[in-house]
C-alpha cells in the first residue's frame, strides 16, 4: 500500500477512535504576507492614485515634459557613483543582488540616475536643450518601515536637462507647489544653495570643525559620517544632532558670488509667481549629485523633518560624472504614497475625471435584461455609469450607489418596464421623477452639463 494511502487511513482510524473533527487534523494553511515595508494599493484609494496621476499629466503637458518609462532593475555602479557611495541610500538602503550571469543589480532606489544614464545612452545631448522629462513609478530603498515610509513607494519626477538657467530651477520649483497647491494640500518650499563641489569643500572642512567641538553630542553615526561625508550630519534625524546641526555654519556664507547669484534670481522669480518658499540654511538633501539650488517641499505649518512630500534640485555635475557631456540638469521627485495621506489628512476626496455619476439599479427579471442593455446606450454615449447586476435586492444596490458617491441612481423595476418609464433619483435631495426610457440617456447628458 502507497505510503499516503496508509496514512490516510490511520488518520481516519484515529478519528473515528476519538471521535476527532477531522478539519481539526488539516494542517492550518498560512498564506503569505506581505514583506514588511511593502503595500498594497486597494481599489478604494485608487480615486486619489488616480487623481494624482492626472494632475502629473496635466501639468507634464503643460510644462511640456515627455514621459519616459525606465527599467527598474539598473546596474548597482549607477546609483553608487550618482547618489553616492557615502550616503544612507547606497550604504544602508539598496535592494541589490547578483543576477544569474553574476552582475551586480539594484531594485532602483530613485530614479534620477536612470533618467541621466538614458539622457546618454540615447544621445539626448544632440536633441534640441532643453530636454524635459517625467516619470513615474516604484522605487526601493531599505529603509526602516514607519508612517509614510515603505521599502517600495511610488514617486513621479520631472527632470530638466541642458539648462543652467535660474528659470529652470523655479519653473521646476513651481510646477511641484502647483501640483499640490491645485490638489487642496498647502505646502511650503523649502530651499537654499549648496554652490559648487569647489565651495562645498571649503565648507566641509568649517562644518567638521564645528562638530568636532560637539562631539559627545551627536550621534554614533554622525560621527563616522564627520569624516567620511559630514554635509549628511546635517539632515541627521536623531535629536540630538539636530539640536547640534540648529547652530551649525551655513553654507549659504560659504558661496561663490555666480551661485549666490543664481540663487538669487531663483528666489527673484519664485516671488513673481507667488511661490511659498522658505530658506532653509541646512538643507543639502541625502543625494550627493546636488550642486546649487536644492529644495524640499514639506506640508505647510511643519518642518519636514520626517514628512518631506517631495524634494529636488539641480545636479549640474551628474551626467558628466556618468561618462556623458557636461550638461547641466535639474529637477524634482515627489512621493505618491505621502501625498495620497496628505490627501486622506484633509479628508480630500479628490475630483477625478471619468468618475461615474449615475448607478444603475435593477428589480427582477425582465428590467435586469433591459438594463443590460440600457447601460450599453449609456457607453456608447460616453457617459459612464456604475451597475450591480449580480445583485438583486434594491437596498443593496441603493448602498453601492450611496457609496459611489454618483449624482443620480436610475431605478428600472418590473413595473417601469410595463410602461416604458424609469425612475431618476436626485441623490443629494432625494427627489424622484419619472421619464421616458427612450430619452433617459438624452435627460441625463443634460443634467449632467448643467
Ligand atoms: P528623495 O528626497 O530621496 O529624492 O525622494 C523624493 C520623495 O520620495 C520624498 O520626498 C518622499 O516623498 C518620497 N520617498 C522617499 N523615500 C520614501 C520612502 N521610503 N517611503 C515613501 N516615500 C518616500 C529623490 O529621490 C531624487 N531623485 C529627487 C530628484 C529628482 N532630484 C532631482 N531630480
Amino acid at each position: 500500500m502507497a505510503k499516503k494511502e496508509e496514512k490516510e487511513i490511520l488518520e481516519e482510524l484515529v478519528v473515528e477512535e476519538k471521535k476527532i473533527d477531522p478539519a481539526a487534523l488539516v494542517k492550518k494553511i498560512k498564506t503569505p504576507q506581505l514583506l514588511r515595508g511593502f503595500h498594497d494599493v486597494l481599489a478604494e484609494d485608487q480615486v486619489y492614485w488616480e487623481a494624482i496621476r492626472q494632475k502629473v499629466n496635466s501639468l507634464a503637458f503643460a510644462y511640456s515634459f515627455d514621459r519616459m518609462e525606465l527599467p527598474i532593475l539598473e546596474p548597482t555602479e549607477l546609483f553608487v557613483r550618482s547618489v553616492g557611495k557615502q550616503t544612507d541610500i547606497v550604504e544602508k538602503e539598496m535592494f541589490q543582488f547578483q543576477d544569474q550571469s553574476g552582475a551586480n543589480v539594484v531594485l532602483r532606489p530613485e530614479a534620477t540616475a536612470s533618467t541621466a544614464r538614458a539622457y546618454i545612452e540615447h544621445g539626448m545631448v544632440d536633441r534640441p536643450q532643453p530636454v524635459k522629462l517625467f516619470y513615474e513609478g516604484p522605487m526601493f530603498r531599505y529603509d526602516r518601515p514607519q508612517a509614510g515610509r515603505y521599502r517600495q513607494f511610488n514617486q513621479f519626477g520631472f527632470e530638466t536637462f541642458g539648462s543652467d538657467e535660474a528659470i529652470i530651477d523655479a519653473q521646476l520649483i513651481l510646477i511641484a507647489d502647483r501640483f499640490f497647491r491645485e490638489l487642496g494640500i498647502p505646502v511650503t518650499m523649502q530651499v537654499n544653495s549648496i554652490g559648487t563641489t569647489e565651495t562645498r569643500n571649503e565648507y566641509k572642512i568649517e562644518l567638521v570643525a564645528y562638530y568636532r567641538t560637539h562631539r559627545n553630542e551627536i550621534c554614533e553615526d554622525c560621527k563616522r559620517r564627520l569624516t567620511r561625508n559630514p554635509l549628511r550630519v546635517l539632515d541627521c534625524k536623531v535629536e540630538g544632532c539636530r539640536a547640534v546641526t540648529a547652530n551649525a555654519p551655513q553654507i549659504i556664507d560659504w558661496l561663490d558670488e555666480s551661485s549666490k547669484e543664481h540663487f538669487m534670481r531663483v528666489l527673484e522669480y519664485l516671488e513673481e509667481v507667488d511661490v511659498h518658499y522658505v530658506l532653509a540654511p541646512h538643507l543639502v538633501r541625502g543625494l550627493d549629485y546636488y550642486s546649487r539650488t536644492v529644495f524640499e517641499i514639506v506640508p505647510e505649518g511643519t518642518d519636514g523633518s520626517q514628512s518631506a512630500l517631495g524634494g529636488g534640485g539641480r545636479y549640474d555635475g551628474l551626467v558628466e560624472l556618468l561618462g556623458g557631456r557636461p550638461t547641466p540638469a535639474c529637477g524634482f521627485a515627489i512621493g505618491i504614497e505621502r501625498t495620497v495621506a496628505a490627501l486622506k489628512e484633509r479628508q480630500i476626496l479628490p475630483e477625478v475625471r471619468g468618475r461615474r455619476d449615475i448607478f444603475l439599479a435593477q428589480l427582477g427579471d425582465v428590467a435586469r435584461r433591459k438594463g443590460l442593455a440600457l447601460f450599453e446606450a449609456f457607453r456608447q454615449e460616453g457617459v459612464p455609469v456604475a451597475e450591480a447586476f449580480g445583485k438583486s435586492a434594491l437596498k443593496a444596490q441603493l448602498e453601492l450607489a450611496d457609496k459611489y458617491q454618483v449624482k443620480y441612481t436610475l431605478i428600472l423595476g418590473q413595473k417601469e418596464v410595463l410602461d416604458g418609464t424609469i425612475i431618476i433619483r436626485d441623490m443629494e435631495s432625494g427627489v424622484q421623477e419619472t421619464v421616458d426610457m427612450n430619452k433617459v440617456v438624452g435627460i441625463i447628458k443634460k443634467k449632467l452639463t448643467e
